[in-house]
C-alpha cells in the first residue's frame, strides 16, 4: 500500500482528536498565539489529571510524546532531520514498510551555509516545513548549528559554519521557512556538541566570552529573531552539568535572558536526572525504549518518578504545568490542532529548491589557467575517477538520513549534461575502513586518464551507506569523528598519479568540510568543493563544470592546510581528554585564529571563485544618528559572464585593550551582476556589532576608539578598508 496521509493520521488517532479539539475550543485555522491562546491553554491544563500531564512530558514512542485523547489533544510528532524528513520509523526503530517516505533530499547544512544566501535558507525551510506537514509531523528536528571547531567532527556536514554571524543569518531564514508552513523547527544541539566520539559524557569547558561570542549567537538569533518553537538540549555536559538540564544554559540564559517561551526537548536519551530535569527547564524527555535492559517509557526520568515526587509534595505541580503549557503553546503555534494546509511532498517546486541550493553551494576552490568551465563542444572524452562519483549519500550519516525520491550522482549528472562526450568511469579506490592505496586500481585510473581530454577525480569523505551500518566507513556521520583530515582509502596517491598522467585534471571533493590537500594541490589546476549536494547534487555539479551555472558558493568554514594548524588540535584539545574538553583556543575559532595569528590556510573562510571577476570601489561609511553604521560600496562585474559575488564585511578594532580577533564577520550580501554591470551594495551594522563580551562586567561592552571596516570576497581578500570612530 502506498503511503496515504489520512490513513496515517487515522492510524495514530489524530484525525478524530483534531476534530474533537476544534469543536471543544472553537479552533480556527493557522497558528495561534496571544493571551486568548494562553487562556485556552490554562483551561486545558486545569482539566488534566497529573498522570495525563506527566504522559505529555516524556516520549511514548521513538518520535512522539503522548497527547490527551479525552481532551482532544493529539500526540506531538517529531521527525529528523536537518535536510529532509527522515525515513519513516513508525513507533519503533525499524524502517517502516509499504509507506511512501521518499521525498525531497536537500543539500546538507554546510552546503546551505556555503550559499551565503539567506533567502535560500527561507526557501529550504519552507520545503522542510511543508514536507513534514504532509508526513504528519509537527516538529522537524533541525537546523543543527554546532560550531565547526574542528574539521574532524563527524557531524560537521549537518552543521553550518565556524562563524556565529553566518550561522545566525542562515538559520533565521530556515526557521522562519519551516514555521511559516505550520511546522515547528527544533534548533539543535544546545550547546557545545562539537565532538561526537564521547558526546554522551564529555564535559565542555569554555570561557564566558567564547560562550557568548562564538557558541551562543546562533541559538540566540533562533530564539529572538526567528522565534523558534523548540530547542533540543545536547548530549554533552557544560561546566559539569548535562546541557539538557543545565541550570545556567537553560534557566538563566535560554528561558531567563532570552525569554524563550517554547519547549526544550532533550536529545534522545540526554536526560540523566529527574530532579535536575524538573528544576532546570527540560520540558520533554525524548529517547527510546530499546536500551538494554529494555527501558519502558513510564520509567523515563520524566515518567512515573515525577508522579511520586508531585504526590509526595517534593515538587510543586505548577512545575509540571509549566512544561505542559510550553508543549501546548508549540502545538497552538503550529498546525498540530488545525491543519491549515496539507503540505506538499517531493513536488517539482521542492526539487527545484534543492537544485538551486546545490547550485549556489558549490565552491570553486582553485581554477588555474581557467581549466574550468569545460567547453563541452571541444571535448570528446572524460575519465571520471573515484568511488564517490557513483555513490549515493542520502541514507547515510546517522539520524539525518533521508529516503530520496531519487539522487543524481556526480557521474550521472555529468552524463546527463553532455551527451556528446564519452565518459569512462573508473572506481579508483576501494571503500573499506583503513584501506590504503591499491596500486592496481591506481594503474587502471592512470591508463584511463592518459587516454582522455580531461580527467575528473571525485573523492573526499563519505557517509556510511545506511543507518544500521553508520559506523562502517562513516567519516561524516553521527556518533563518530574522523580519524584524520587526510583523505581515506589512498586517495592522495590516486590523485597524484592521475594529475601526473593528465595535467587537465579536476578534483571534486564531496564531504562535510576541510580535507588535507597538501600532497597534490600544487599540481592540480581545478578543485571544486561539492559537499553533499542533495538529490540534484550531481546535476548542479555538472552545470558548474560545464559553465551553465557560474559558481557562487563561498566557504562557510576555513580550510586549513594541515590538521596541526587547527587551534583546537594544536593545543591538543580535540577530542577532550579524561571526559573533559577544554576549549583553550577560546574565541579564536577558524579564521579568527588563522588571521590573528598569521597562519595561512589552504583556503580562507569566505573564499570561492567565479568564472567572472569583480571589482570593489568607493567605500563610504555613515555613522547614523541611531548608532548604526551603513557601509556602501560599488561592486562591478568586469568579466564576460553574469555572476554573483558575496560581499563580506569584517570589522577590525585598532589597538584594542582587550584581545580581539583580527577580523570579525558582521555583514554580507550576495549580489548578482550581469557582465559589465555595477551595483551599490549597502550593509547596515547595528550598534551592537562593535561590542565584545566583557567577562568582568558579565555583559556586552563597547570599547570606544578606532575601528576599520573591511570589505572583500573572503576573510583574506580584503578589497576596501576605511576607518571609523565609535
Ligand atoms: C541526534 C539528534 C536526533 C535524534 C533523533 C540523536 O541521536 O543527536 O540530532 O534528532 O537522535 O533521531
Amino acid at each position: 500500500m502506498l503511503y496515504d496521509k489520512n490513513c496515517y493520521m487515522k492510524k495514530h488517532g489524530r484525525t478524530a482528536a483534531l476534530l474533537l479539539f476544534a469543536a471543544l475550543l472553537g479552533n480556527e485555522a493557522g497558528a495561534q498565539t496571544g493571551s486568548a491562546t494562553e487562556t485556552k491553554i490554562d483551561a486545558l491544563i486545569k482539566k488534566m489529571t497529573l498522570q495525563e500531564k506527566v504522559n505529555m512530558i516524556h516520549a511514548n514512542s521513538s518520535f512522539t510524546s503522548a497527547g490527551v485523547p479525552r481532551l482532544g489533544i493529539p500526540e506531538l510528532v517529531t521527525s529528523d532531520g536537518p535536510h529532509g524528513v527522515r525515513v519513516e520509523h513508525g513507533r519503533g526503530w525499524a524502517d517502516a514498510k509499504n509507506v511512501n517516505d521518499s521525498g525531497t533530499y536537500l543539500p546538507v547544512g554546510v552546503a546551505l551555509a556555503a550559499t551565503w544566501n539567506p533567502s535560500l535558507g527561507l526557501a529550504y525551510g519552507k520545503v522542510l516545513g511543508s514536507e513534514a506537514k504532509y508526513r504528519g509531523k509537527d516538529v522537524i528536528l533541525g537546523p543543527g548549528i554546532n560550531i565547526m571547531r574542528s574539521p574532524l567532527n563527524g557531524r560537521n556536514f549537518e552543521y553550518q559554519s565556524e562563524d556565529p554571524f553566518l550561522i545566525s543569518k542562515m538559520v533565521v531564514g530556515y526557521i522562519k521557512g519551516v514555521q511559516s508552513e505550520g511546522t515547528s523547527a527544533c534548533i539543535k544541539h544546545f550547546m557545545g556538541n562539537n565532538e561526537e566520539v564521547d558526546r554522551g559524557t564529555v564535559d565542555v569547558q569554555m570561557s564566558e566570552r567564547a560562550l557568548r561570542e562564538i557558541y551562543l549567537p546562533g541559538f540566540k538569533a533562533a530564539v529572538i529573531e526567528a522565534d523558534v518553537n523548540t530547542i533540543m538540549g545536547a548530549y554533552n555536559k557544560f561546566r559539569g552539568q548535562y546541557c539538557t538540564h543545565n541550570a545556567y544554559l537553560v534557566n538563566k540564559i535560554l528561558k531567563g535572558e532570552w525569554g524563550f517561551k517554547g519547549l526544550l526537548m532533550s536529545d534522545w536519551g540526554a536526560v540523566h536526572n529527574t530532579m535536575e530535569a524538573l528544576q532546570n527547564g527540560t520540558d520533554l524527555e525524548m529517547g527510546s525504549d530499546i536500551a538494554n535492559p529494555p527501558m519502558k517509557f513510564p520509567n523515563f526520568f520524566l515518567g512515573d518518578t515525577v508522579l511520586t515526587l508531585v504526590r509526595s509534595g517534593k515538587i510543586p505541580e505548577s512545575m509540571i504545568d509549566d512544561k505542559v503549557r510550553r508543549i501546548l503553546r508549540v502545538m497552538f503555534k503550529t498546525s498540530t490542532f488545525s491543519k491549515s494546509s496539507p503540505g506538499e511532498y517531493g513536488s517539482e517546486a521542492h526539487i527545484a529548491t534543492a537544485k538551486k541550493v546545490a547550485e549556489e553551494s558549490i565552491v570553486l576552490l582553485k581554477n588555474e589557467q581557467h581549466i574550468l568551465p569545460l567547453n563541452a563542444n571541444n571535448i570528446n572524452s572524460i575519465a571520471v575517477i573515484g568511488a564517490n562519483a557513483d555513490r549515493k549519500n542520502s541514507m547515510g550519516g546517522g539520524s539525518s538520513q533521508v529516503k530520496a525520491l531519487y539522487e543524481i550522482t556526480p557521474l550521472q549528472g555529468l552524463k546527463n549534461a553532455a551527451k556528446n562526450i564519452s565518459f569512462n568511469y573508473i572506481q579508483g579506490y576501494k571503500i573499506e575502513r583503513d584501506a590504503v592505496a591499491d596500486q592496481a586500481m591506481i594503474n587502471e585510473a592512470v591508463e584511463a586518464a592518459k587516454k582522455v581530454d580531461v580527467a575528473i577525480v571525485v573523492g573526499g569523505w563519505l557517509h556510511g551507506y545506511d543507518y544500521s551500518k553508520w559506523s562502517d566507513n562513516a567519516y561524516d556521520a553521527e556518533g563518530t569523528d574522523k580519524p584524520d583530515m587526510k583523505m581515506p582509502f589512498g586517495q592522495d596517491a590516486l590523485i597524484k598519479a592521475v594529475v601526473k598522467a593528465n595535467p587537465n585534471t579536476i578534483v571534486v571533493l564531496i564531504g562535510g568540510g576541510p580535507i588535507d590537500m597538501t600532497q597534490w594541490i600544487g599540481d592540480t589546476k581545478g578543485i571544486i568543493e561539492a559537499w553533499y549536494g542533495g538529490m540534484e547534487g550531481g546535476t548542479a555539479l555538472a552545470e558548474v563544470i560545464f559553465g551553465t551555472v557560474n559558481p557562487s558558493g563561498k566557504l562557510p568554514v576555513s580550510f586549513p592546510k594541515v590538521l596541526e594548524d587547527v587551534p583546537a588540535h594544536k593545543l591538543g584539545d580535540f577530542p577532550g581528554k579524561n571526559g573533559v574538553a577544554v576549549y583553550r583556543e577560546d574565541i579564536f575559532v577558524g579564521y579568527r585564529y588563522y588571521d590573528t595569528y598569521k597562519i595561512e590556510p589552504q583556503f580562507a573562510f569566505g573564499h570561492g571563485l567565479s568564472y567572472t571577476d569583480f571589482t570593489y570601489k568607493n567605500l563610504v561609511l555613515a555613522n547614523n544618528a541611531d548608532g548604526t553604521v551603513t557601509a556602501m560600496a560599488t561592486i562591478t562585474n568586469t568579466g564576460k559572464v553574469a555572476g554573483a559575488e558575496v560581499v563580506q564585511l569584517y570589522i577590525h578594532k585598532e589597538n584594542s585593550a582587550v584581545k580581539r580577533a583580527e577580523k570579525e564577520l558582521k555583514g554580507f550580501e550576495k549580489v548578482l551582476l550581469k557582465a559589465g554591470e555595477s551595483k551599490t551594495v549597502s550593509i547596515k551594522l547595528p550598534k551592537d556589532a562593535f561590542k565584545y563580551y566583557n567577562e568582568t562586567k558579565m555583559a556586552w561592552d563597547m570599547e570606544p576608539g578606532n575601528y576599520t571596516i573591511e570589505l572583500g570576497g573572503s576573510s583574506r581578500s580584503i578589497q576596501l578598508r576605511k576607518g571609523i570612530v565609535r
